[in-house]
């Protein structure tokens, strides 16, 4: 069957349309979700052939493996080798939410979706369609985030289907997603719990629950030449959109003061700026100014953070230069993102 060239149905979340989604998603066809974190590209978890469309329509490398979405606890079962007794104590305390744990799959886990791994991750998303659309379907849905491979996650069905239109079968419009970035990936495969991909659930909200937990050199620092990611999605340019982008770390004034100068280099190219900036330092610019939450609010920079990285593209600049925002609690996602969307360049000012 040709896939790209196919009518991409937009849903809406009645009760009628989430039927329509489930069915589809049984009949090994993709269906993008709204989840609490960021839009999910949806196929049958347990049909291999379903699975391997997701990684075409994405351009995703085949080495990258997937996230299995559950409904139910019940469900975990069945997916890995054992259950180890910390698991209900996670899922207490965050499920369902942004939280993905990495346990020992089991014979029922395609190997498309733990790309050859001998592990699997798992999350219960809380978004009410995404768990509307789990039950329907009768089954664990496979979902990396709807965008194209290496472009900033979707947070509205409007961002899926600039990426995806004609490439999947539907997309189940459920509004803005409200965390922004995606699920915190935490593995229990290591002798201390690690943080693999920071988000929403901090490290500070596991350590309360674990006790002790790690977090992975991969989340601020950059892999060496030829080093094998714990996490194969953390290698690879991400959440980029086409301008380049940098991040610039100092006071708002010293900001401005280098942005300023590179608007006035660039101007003689006829290329443009954007300045992804703290709510209200958009005065201080003299350039395209896109604020995208509080300094002090790292929750609300979360939320915004990839629509505008977005946006910078449909304004055609060339160049994005953004405020560094601090690794403190959800900060951590938000610099993790960054870095990666502006390949670890970070310039120092004032
Ligand atoms: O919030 C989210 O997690 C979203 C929504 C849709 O649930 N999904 C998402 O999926 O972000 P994706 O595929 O874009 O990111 C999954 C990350 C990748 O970095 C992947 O390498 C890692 O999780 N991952 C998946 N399975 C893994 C495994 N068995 N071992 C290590 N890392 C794994
Ligand atoms: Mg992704």
């Amino acid at each position: 069957m040709k896939h790209n060239t196919m009518k991409t149905k937009r849903l809406s979340h009645s009760k009628q349309d989430i039927e329509t989604a489930g069915k589809l998603l049984r009949e090994g066809e993709l269906v993008a979700i709204p989840t609490e974190t960021v839009y999910g590209l949806a196929a049958d978890a347990l049909n291999g052939e379903a699975v391997k469309r997701i990684f075409e329509a994405k351009g995703r490398p085949g080495d990258n493996p997937l996230i299995v979405h559950i409904a139910s606890l019940d469900e975990v079962e069945d997916l890995v080798a054992f259950v180890p007794p910390v698991l209900e104590d996670l899922a207490d305390a965050f499920w369902p939410g942004p939280l993905t744990i990495i346990l020992e799959k089991s014979d029922l886990i395609p190997e498309e979706v733990s790309a050859g791994l001998d592990t699997v991750a798992i999350r219960m998303p809380s978004h009410p369609d995404a768990r509307a659309i789990i039950k329907a379907a009768g089954r664990p849905l496979a979902a990396p985030s709807a965008n194209t491979s290496g472009m900033p996650s979707p947070t509205t069905a409007d961002h899926v289907l600039h990426d995806m239109d004609g490439k999947i079968a539907a997309v189940v419009d459920g509004g803005p997603s409200e965390v922004g970035v995606e699920s915190t990936v935490l593995t229990l495969c290591t002798r201390v719990p690690r943080i693999l991909r920071p988000g929403r659930v901090t490290p500070e909200d596991l350590f309360e629950v674990l006790g002790e937990v790690d977090v992975d050199d991969a989340v601020l620092g950059q892999l060496a030449e030829g080093a094998k990611a714990a996490s194969p999605g953390m290698k690879y340019k991400h959440y980029s959109p086409n301008a380049e982008v940098y991040i610039v770390k100092g006071s708002a004034k010293g900001f401005a003061d280098y942005v300023h100068a590179r608007v006035g280099v660039l101007a003689k190219e006829e290329a443009a700026v954007a300045a992804l900036v703290f709510d209200g330092e958009e005065a201080l610019l003299n350039c395209v100014t896109l604020p995208f939450g509080a300094e002090a609010d790292s929750l609300s920079q979360a939320e915004h953070l990839f629509d505008d990285l977005r946006k910078a593209d449909d304004l055609g600049v060339s160049e994005v230069y953004v405020r560094c925002p601090t690794e403190e609690g959800v900060g951590l996602a938000v610099l993790n993102r960054l870095l990666r969307a502006a390949e670890f360049r970070i310039i120092e000012v004032e």
